[in-house]
């Protein structure tokens, strides 16, 4: 309950960034985020908010239109998620999709059954109508049918304006008000012209001006923040990566020495890592930073550990007490600075919980507790990943750092397998650096979600001139992925792969071996623990 009104706030805090935007109401479809990104490529803000939003919280945000999206449920099933009802009679435009479609029609007094055939895939839709919804478009077109589902009778005052092979009622329109519906899903990209589409609902039916912009929106955001910090301090976690390197530009950008950047050096990092993020931060951009190095601290806990799970742990527990002591020595800060992005907010949102939201729930370690006692900065919030990256771009941020592969909490601790030592730690470090440089080299590191070399413990027999060596085994590993949650193993080329090989058993002493990982995702997964 407590996350519900958080998640709230939060949209209600949009409200005063934004002006014009499309609010989507979400009935647990796994596309909501798609139909938000669609509407913000086409330069006007969209949020998505739960499907239970009442009316008077809709009226105070007054959006320009509302999009009633998909949903796993049947209209008519007990616990089916139902809108405020009095939606329908604001003067607001209102486009239901799929779900959304069959709401619009029982409220209106039509009526909805389960297909004879549930319909899933391709389908040509032909258009009888030239309605605003269908402006550009040729009047036999491809749309992506995903439905159990369908209308079978109209309601009063609706008319039809396309239909499938299979479905005779594929999109309507009510005959005055601004009401549109459809059976099938213009936001994925199976239909042909989905994205028109849902440019004609924004800009020709409810007329949006299409100028939102990242500028304005980081001047927007500069100034909220100001206003939110006043005169208090703020401190922010720095961790090298994206978010947590956007988020304390921004507000470094709104508040100048009010903000204290937190870097803990956990001794898992990557070679030269910790140097980088100290020049650019504390050099170039002349932030406050608070260095903590905790590296043998870390490394003494780890000593004789081999469980990954107690690995995480250890790590975990260990960040948490760290960043409490270095946030106590920059003294009384009110605000803590997160770089929580907008699929974060909407998995505490959705009727679901969101597509991900058990299966990340390990994946928090380096992360810290919600307990702690400030209030939080969240300048990300309201943006997807490659958003932020554009943000970062408008704040004059490195492509260095924004485009930088993902990289976990506990570092190279899950990359040595059994435990981690300094002679190791040391191994993969130059191992790994290896592999980075090869992949940016070739040019293709921004093709692959993430590349990095994994120490096996695992020694065998080489020959090195004429000597014998018994030394350790490097594989390397490098995924394709949308999101992490599952991948495919990247295809080299063979003789990048060899010259990788030869650099890491020449170069790195205690290596006579290397091997290439070929799983996927699942049942393997990216880290190896
Ligand atoms: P796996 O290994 O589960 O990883 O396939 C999926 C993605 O999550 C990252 N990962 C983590 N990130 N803390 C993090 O911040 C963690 O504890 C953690 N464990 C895995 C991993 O690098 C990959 O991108």
């Amino acid at each position: 309950m407590q996350l519900e009104e958080k998640s709230k706030q939060k949209i209600m805090d949009t409200y005063e960034l934004e002006k014009e935007f499309i609010a989507i109401l979400d009935f647990g479809s796994q596309y909501s985020q798609l139909i938000a990104r669609r509407i913000r490529e086409m330069n006007v803000f969209s949020i998505i908010l739960p499907f239970s939003t009442s009316l008077d919280e809709i009226q105070k945000l007054n959006p320009m239109g509302i999009i009633l999206s998909g949903g796993p449920s049947s209209v008519y099933s007990e616990n089916a998620p139902h809108p405020d009802p009095e939606i329908f009679n604001l003067d607001i435009p209102i486009l239901g999709i799929c779900y959304g479609m069959q709401l619009m029609m029982i409220h209106h007094q039509g009526t909805v059954a389960k297909c004879k055939k549930s319909e899933f895939g391709h389908s040509e839709m032909m258009i009888q109508d030239k309605s605003l919804i269908f402006d550009n478009i040729e009047s036999s077109t491809i749309v992506w049918m995903s439905h159990g589902d369908q209308v079978t009778e109209l309601p009063p005052n609706f008319q039809v304006i396309s239909r499938t092979d299979n479905a005779e009622i594929a999109a309507v329109k009510h005959k005055t008000q601004k009401h549109y519906a459809l059976q099938f899903h213009p936001e994925v990209s199976h239909t042909k012209n989905g994205n028109q589409m849902i440019n004609n609902f924004v800009s020709l039916v409810c007329e949006c001006k299409q100028n939102w912009s990242m500028k304005d929106f980081a001047t927007s955001m500069k100034e909220k923040i100001k206003k939110q910090v006043g005169n208090e301090k703020v401190i922010c976690g720095l961790s090298g990566g994206v978010d947590s390197c956007v988020a304390a530009k921004i507000i470094h950008d709104a508040v100048g020495d009010k903000l204290t950047c937190i870097f803990v050096n956990n001794g898992l990092l990557r070679k030269g890592e910790a140097e980088k993020v100290i020049s650019s931060f504390r050099d170039n951009f002349k932030f406050k930073l608070h260095y903590a190095n905790h590296e043998e601290e870390f490394l003494v806990a780890l000593t004789g550990v081999i469980d990954p799970e107690e690995k995480r742990k250890i790590i975990g527990e260990k960040f948490i007490r760290v960043f409490e002591k270095a946030t106590r020595e920059v003294g009384d800060a009110k605000f803590l600075a997160q770089g929580t992005l907008y699929p974060d907010v909407i998995e505490s949102i959705s009727p679901t919980g969101g597509p991900s939201a058990t299966i990340k729930s390990h994946h928090n370690v380096g992360g810290l507790p919600s307990d702690l006692s400030f209030e939080l900065v969240e300048p990300l919030k309201d943006l997807f990943k490659d958003e932020v990256r554009h943000l970062g771009r408008e704040l004059g941020l490195s492509e260095d750092i924004l485009m930088r592969q993902p990289f976990p909490g506990p570092g190279l601790a899950i990359r040595i397998i059994g435990e981690v030592t300094t002679e190791r730690l040391e191994v993969l470090r130059n191992a790994d650096v290896v592999v980075i440089e090869e992949v940016k080299k070739a040019g293709i590191y921004r093709d692959i979600w993430q590349s990095f070399a994994v120490l096996l413990p695992v020694k065998s027999v080489g020959v090195m001139g004429d000597e014998r060596t018994y030394e350790y085994t490097i594989a390397i590993r490098a995924v394709n992925s949308f999101d992490g949650m599952t991948a495919d193993w990247f295809r080299f080329d063979p003789d990048l792969l060899g010259m990788i090989s030869n650099r890491i058993i020449n170069e790195v002493q205690g290596v006579n071996r290397v091997v290439y990982d070929i799983s996927s995702k699942p049942p393997s997964t990216i880290e190896w623990e």
